[in-house]
C-alpha cells in the first residue's frame, strides 16, 4: 500500500472542529442538524434500507412506482424495480411544474474576457430555457436516428450544450458516454469502440488558458481509425480553424433549427443505462462503468441534498469546479444539482485565468454559497499567495468541499481559514466513479471535523475496514475499504466485460464491494484514506492506471520497457515516475531531449494530464527472479527514501545502486 508524505501528516491529526455558530445561524434549514438524527437516520437506512430509499424516492417524479425498492443477487442490485421515469424531467420540469420554470438552473460562464474591462460571458439558463434547449437538442438527435438504448459520445469543453447533450441523451432514452476534453485522440477511440457509439458530438475547440483546444480536430483523428461513426455533431464555440467532412458532420446550430420546442420523455426503466463514464483500473484498458437511471438519480440527488445541505428559497449558489469529463461533473455539476433546485455554476476554463484569483472573482460576482474543489487546486492556491482570495468578498460562502484524494491538514486548515473565514463548515468527500455519489462525508452543520479525515458513511452505506477474509479490523488498524451492503448508485457493472466486473470489485473479500482503497477507521469511527492498493495513481484528483501510461511509453520507438510508479507530488499529490529501458539504437543518447520527447508522446498518446513528471532511464528495471516489476522497491526509490522492501528476491542487487542516481 503506498503511503504518499502528505498523507502521513495526517495520521497524526487530532485537531477536532465542531459544527460551527455562524453556520447554523445563517442556515434557516439544516436537513440534519446534529449527531443524533444522523445516527438515527443512518440506523434506520441499516435496518431498513427499502424504507429509508423509498421514502428518498418519493421526493421525485415517476412515471410508473416500483413493485419492490431493490432486488440483490451479489454483484447484482436493481433498485425501484418495474419503476419508470425520466431524469430529465426531474432536472428540469419538476422544477417549472411547480412554478420555478423561470428560475436559474445553470449560470455559465465562459473563459475569455469579453470587452478590456475584463467583462466576462455569463450565461443564465432558467428551467424554461433549459427545457427548450434540451427538448430542441433531443429532437435533433432523433432526426440523426439516435434512439433509446444507443450511447452517445460527448467530447466537449466545459460549455452548457455539454449539459444540454447530457439531459438531451436522457430524454430520449440514449445513453451517454462524455469523454474528458483534455483526452487525446486514441482515448476517443478506445472509448467510441468499446461504447459502439455512432454519433459524437464535439466543438471546434475548448478555451483553457487562453488557448483554443483543439477538440474537432482530435475527433477527426479518432474517426479516421474508427469504422462505425455515422455523425459527429460540432458546436461552433471558438471560432478556430477546422475541417468539414461534409456528409458526417453537423453543425450543432443547423441541427436544433426548426426543431419543436418540445420533446415527450421516454418512460425509462428505473434499471435502463444512463451513462457509461471510462475510468482507470489496473490494466492498460479503461472501465465503461456502468450507471442506470433510478438508484443514480436518487442517491445523487439525495447526498447533494444532505451534504451540502440545498434548500430551495435560500438564495444559494452551487459551484463544483470539477470537468464534467469526471464523474464529479455528472453528479454534482448536473444529475445531483438540478432537482434540488438550487442554481449550479459551471466554468469554461482554468483556475488561475487570466489571473490566480479567477474563482475568488467568480464567488464574488455570482455570490456563490457553496463551493466544492479538489486538494490538488486547493495546494495551488495555497501556493499562488493569500493576496488572491483577499482580494475578493467571499462573505457569501456557507459551504466548502473538497474530494478526489485525502486533503493533507495544512491545506484543510488554509482552506478553512483563507477561503471559509474559519466558518465555513469543510465536507471532505470521499467516493468513486463506481459508488456514483459520496459514499463517507461529514454532513454540514452536524459532523465534526478532522482535517484529513472524510469522517462517516452517508445514510445506506456499510462501509467498513476489513481483511482478506472479510473480518472487520480494531479501531486504527489499516485494511480494505469495503461495502457490505448495495446501495443505489452503485456500478451496475463494466461495459461489456462481467467478468473483470466480478474480479474487480466483488472477488477479494465474497460478498463485500472492495473498493480499492486502504484505509483505517480511528476510535471514534472515522475514516482515514489511506491511499490505492491496486496499480492506480491518484494525479492531481483524476485516476490513471501506471498500464495506460507503460504502454503509451513502450509505443515510443527509444523505448523497450517501462515502469510506472507513484511519487510525493508537491501540488499534484502523488506525480508520475517513469523508469525506462532504452531500446540499443537510442543507447547512450539519454538525457533531456529524449526525456521531453517522451513526455510529449505520451501526452500525445493519452493526455497531458499522464505526462511524466520524472523520467529515469536504466540499464534494467528491478525484478524478483521471478521476473515481476518490483514496484514497491521503485517507489521508494522515486520517494527519495531507503527501501523497507525486502530485496533478497532481487535479480541484480548493482541495480539498486543505479537507480538511485540521479542524472537531472
Ligand atoms: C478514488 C476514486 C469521486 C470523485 C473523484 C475521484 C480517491 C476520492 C477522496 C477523498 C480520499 C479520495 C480514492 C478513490 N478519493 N475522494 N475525499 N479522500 N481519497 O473519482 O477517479 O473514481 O477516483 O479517488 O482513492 O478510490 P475517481
Amino acid at each position: 500500500m503506498s503511503t504518499p508524505q502528505a498523507i502521513e501528516s495526517l495520521l497524526t491529526e487530532t485537531r477536532v472542529f465542531e459544527p460551527s455558530q455562524a453556520f447554523r445561524a445563517r442556515s434557516k434549514t439544516v436537513h440534519c442538524p446534529d449527531m443524533a438524527t444522523y445516527r438515527a437516520l443512518y440506523q434506520r437506512s441499516m435496518q431498513d434500507p427499502a424504507g429509508f430509499w423509498a421514502e428518498m424516492a418519493s421526493h421525485y417524479s415517476w412515471s410508473k412506482p416500483w413493485s419492490k425498492v431493490l432486488e440483490w443477487e451479489c454483484p447484482d442490485a436493481k433498485w425501484f424495480v418495474g419503476a419508470t421515469t425520466n431524469i430529465s424531467v426531474n432536472c428540469i420540469d419538476r422544477q417549472i411544474d411547480a412554478g420555478l420554470g423561470d428560475q436559474v438552473a445553470i449560470i455559465w460562464e465562459g473563459e475569455p474576457s469579453t470587452n478590456d474591462a475584463g467583462g466576462h460571458e455569463v450565461r443564465r439558463l432558467t428551467y424554461a430555457d433549459l427545457k427548450r434547449e434540451v427538448c430542441t437538442f433531443a429532437n435533433g438527435l432523433k432526426s440523426l436516428g439516435v434512439k433509446r438504448g444507443d450511447v452517445v459520445t460527448l467530447y466537449m469543453g466545459m460549455v452548457p450544450e455539454l449539459a444540454i447533450a447530457m439531459l438531451a441523451c436522457a430524454r430520449i432514452g440514449a445513453a451517454h458516454s462524455v469523454i474528458f476534453g483534455g483526452f487525446a485522440a486514441s482515448a476517443i477511440v478506445d472509448r467510441v469502440q468499446d461504447a459502439n457509439s455512432s454519433v459524437i458530438v464535439t466543438c471546434d475547440g475548448a478555451w483553457r488558458r487562453g488557448q483554443v483546444v483543439p477538440l474537432k480536430a482530435n475527433v477527426d483523428e479518432a474517426v479516421s481509425r474508427l469504422t462505425g461513426v455515422r455523425h459527429v455533431v460540432c458546436l461552433h464555440r471558438c471560432g478556430n480553424d477546422i475541417k468539414w467532412n461534409g456528409g458526417r458532420d453537423i453543425c450543432w446550430h443547423d441541427l436544433v433549427k426548426g426543431q419543436s420546442h418540445e420533446c415527450a420523455p421516454e418512460a425509462m426503466d428505473s434499471e435502463d443505462l444512463l451513462f457509461l463514464l471510462y475510468t482507470s483500473g489496473s490494466t492498460g484498458k479503461p472501465k465503461g462503468i456502468r450507471h442506470t437511471i433510478g438508484g443514480y438519480m436518487v442517491f445523487t440527488a439525495t447526498t447533494a441534498r444532505y451534504t451540502f445541505n440545498l434548500v430551495p428559497g435560500e438564495n444559494q449558489v452551487f459551484f463544483c469546479t470539477a470537468d464534467i469529463g469526471w464523474v464529479t461533473g455528472h453528479s454534482y455539476v448536473v444529475y445531483g444539482i438540478l432537482p434540488n433546485r438550487v442554481p449550479t455554476v459551471m466554468y469554461e476554463g482554468a483556475p488561475n485565468f487570466p489571473k490566480e484569483d479567477r474563482f475568488w472573482e467568480m464567488v464574488e460576482r455570482h455570490k456563490i454559497t457553496h463551493f466544492y474543489t479538489a486538494p490538488t487546486a486547493i495546494r495551488a492556491f495555497m501556493k499562488w499567495g493569500d493576496e488572491h482570495p483577499k482580494k475578493h468578498d467571499l462573505s457569501s460562502l456557507i459551504v466548502l468541499g473538497t474530494v478526489g484524494e485525502p486533503i493533507n491538514p495544512e491545506a484543510w486548515i488554509w482552506y478553512h481559514e483563507k477561503i471559509g473565514s474559519s466558518h465555513c463548515p469543510i465536507v471532505d468527500t470521499m467516493w468513486q466513479t463506481e459508488t456514483g455519489g459520496h459514499i463517507i462525508t461529514p454532513l454540514p452543520g452536524c459532523t465534526p471535523t478532522v482535517p484529513g479525515s472524510c469522517t462517516l458513511p452517508f445514510f445506506g452505506i456499510d462501509a467498513a475496514i476489513v481483511n482478506e477474509q472479510g473480518e472487520e479490523l480494531p479501531p486504527n488498524q489499516g485494511g480494505l475499504l469495503v461495502i457490505r451492503k448495495p446501495w443505489p448508485a452503485m456500478l451496475r457493472g463494466i461495459h461489456g466485460d462481467r467478468a473483470r466486473y466480478i474480479e474487480t470489485y466483488w472477488s477479494k473479500v465474497p460478498g463485500m464491494y472492495v473498493a480499492g482503497d486502504g484505509a483505517r477507521r480511528d476510535e471514534r469511527g472515522y475514516f482515514w484514506i489511506m491511499g490505492r492498493i491496486d496499480d492506480v495513481i491518484n494525479v492531481s484528483g483524476h485516476r490513471l492506471g501506471t498500464m495506460e501510461v507503460e504502454s503509451a511509453l513502450v509505443s515510443h520507438d527509444a523505448v523497450v520497457e517501462a515502469a510506472v510508479v507513484g511519487m510525493p507530488h508537491e501540488i499534484k499529490g502523488t506525480g508520475i515516475a517513469a523508469f525506462v529501458t532504452l531500446a540499443p539504437t537510442h543507447q547512450g543518447v539519454t538525457g533531456d531531449a529524449l526525456r521531453k520527447a517522451l513526455c510529449e508522446h505520451v501526452t500525445k498518446e493519452i493526455g497531458a494530464i499522464a505526462r511524466p513528471d520524472m523520467i529515469r532511464f536504466t540499464g534494467a528495471l528491478p525484478k524478483t527472479r521471478s521476473g515481476k516489476i518490483m514496484r514497491r522497491l521503485l517507489r521508494d526509490i522515486a520517494a527519495g527514501k531507503e527501501s523497507s522492501q525486502d530485496t533478497t528476491t532481487l535479480e541484480d542487487f548493482s541495480l539498486l545502486a543505479k537507480l538511485r542516481e540521479t542524472d537531472e
